[in-house]
């Protein structure tokens, strides 16, 4: 994907990584779109940077991705990059049902059939431009697994396999197929998150992810080097450590 001159859509923008992603390539010169459920947050966010258009969306529901979608496409009808950013994150204890099934039910909801919905609603419209991205966003924990945290991990492992696939199956189209994979980065995905010392700043994070994008256009994976530690461990041998060392507090292998 080109730094800039595209218009893009981030359903799932009104804070942490989206929003630090979508203000960054506005300033690269992006055509940009956030998107999410608080409105006013939206709000908020298009009075403090003009030229950012806001929508508001439920990627849980899919009849407000379809609203959405025609909003977005009414509005920008040259959009050609789609960033399914949105995401959700909940602690499991699998012990006893009470206490899981209604949160792995929706993580699965708003982690894998909000970008499967939001890849239909777009796909046809990204196939008629010449240069179009997707840009899926898993995890590290698609690669390793958080103990306390099973649907979420599940979840972006699906995200992960999800974009291979699309890769090949839309290699004979204008659409590329992009995964984030982010490390533990300071936001509030989670209680506490945003002052976990473990975890990335998240403007460090953002500025090696622009970076990445500008002087790696067709990277397939987005890495930052502090996610490599829990990607590669299977390929290096050492996926055993990279668990135990994930579940005492160490996600970036110190
Ligand atoms: N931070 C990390 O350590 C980390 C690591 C790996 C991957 N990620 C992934 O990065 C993405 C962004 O997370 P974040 O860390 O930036 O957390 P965050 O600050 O909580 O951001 C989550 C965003 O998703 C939106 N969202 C959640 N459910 C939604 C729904 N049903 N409909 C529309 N928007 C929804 C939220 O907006 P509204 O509440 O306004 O709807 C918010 O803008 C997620 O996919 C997450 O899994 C994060």
């Amino acid at each position: 994907m080109n730094i800039s001159g595209n218009t893009i859509f981030v359903p799932g923008s009104t804070s942490g990584i989206g929003l630090a992603l979508a203000l960054a390539l506005h300033a690269k010169g992006n055509t940009v779109i956030v998107g999410g459920r608080r409105a006013e947050l939206l709000e908020q966010i298009a009075a403090e940077h003009p030229g950012i258009d806001t929508v508001q969306i439920d990627t849980a529901d899919p009849a407000s991705i379809e609203a959405a979608a025609k909003q977005v496409l009414d509005r920008h009808p040259d959009l050609n990059v789609l960033i399914a950013m949105a995401g959700v994150m909940r602690v499991e204890d699998w012990h006893a049902p009470a206490s899981f099934l209604a949160s792995a039910e929706s993580t699965v909801t708003t982690n894998v059939l909000g970008p499967i919905r939001l890849l239909a609603a777009f796909i046809e419209h990204l196939q008629a431009q010449p240069d179009a991205t997707v840009m899926t966003v898993s995890s590290g924990l698609a690669f390793a697994p958080l103990k306390v945290t099973p649907s979420y991990n599940a979840s972006k492992a699906a995200i992960h396999m999800l974009s291979e696939t699309l890769r090949l199956q839309l290699a004979d189209t204008s659409v590329k197929i992009v995964e984030l994979e982010p490390p533990a980065v300071r936001t509030a995905l989670m209680p506490g998150h945003e002052d976990n010392e473990a975890a990335m700043p998240l403007d460090e994070f953002i500025a090696e992810v622009m970076d990445l994008i500008e002087t790696r256009p067709d990277a397939r994976e987005i890495q930052v080097e502090r996610v490599k530690f829990l990607r590669y461990g299977e390929a290096r041998g050492d996926y055993e450590q990279v668990v135990a060392a994930l579940n005492a507090g160490d996600p970036h292998g110190k």
